[in-house]
């Protein structure tokens, strides 16, 4: 199995970056995909820009190190922009993945937007308050 990841991939099966809850988040996601899988994606939001993401998943090696890449990919980028990262764009930081855990990598970038979905949501119920 393993010759069919590239070592970037296996690298973080073994070793998943953000793999954890972080404990003040400014958005949440879970998400279970048609695999049966769950993820869960946490961000915190400075100003505008991604300052953390974090991720911990029930599925598989490949979920991990798609999980790990949408992290990596989201930090330091504006809110608008990491909702953008798609599982096209996981999968190319990875280096590809095999056809059959492909949809790994959509269900990372699904709860990542969904997350920072969650943040704008709860950021836009707050400025309502300040504003009442
Ligand atoms: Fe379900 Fe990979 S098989 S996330």
């Amino acid at each position: 199995m393993e010759e069919n990841y590239s070592a970037k991939a296996l690298e973080r099966f073994r070793n998943p970056r953000n793999y954890d809850e972080l404990q003040e988040p400014d958005g949440y996601a879970r998400i279970t995909g048609p695999c049966g899988d769950t993820m869960e994606f946490w961000v915190q939001v400075d100003e505008g820009i991604v300052s953390a993401a974090s991720f911990t998943t029930t599925g598989c090696g490949p979920s991990r190190a798609c999980g790990s890449m949408a992290t990596e990919l989201a930090e330091g980028r504006p809110v608008a922009e990491a909702k953008e990262i798609s599982q096209q764009d996981i999968l190319n930081a990875l280096g590809g993945m095999p056809e059959a855990h492909r949809h790994c990598a959509l269900l990372a970038s699904n709860t990542l937007r969904a997350a920072l979905e969650n943040y704008q949501a709860s950021a836009s119920v707050k400025q309502m308050k300040t504003e009442a």
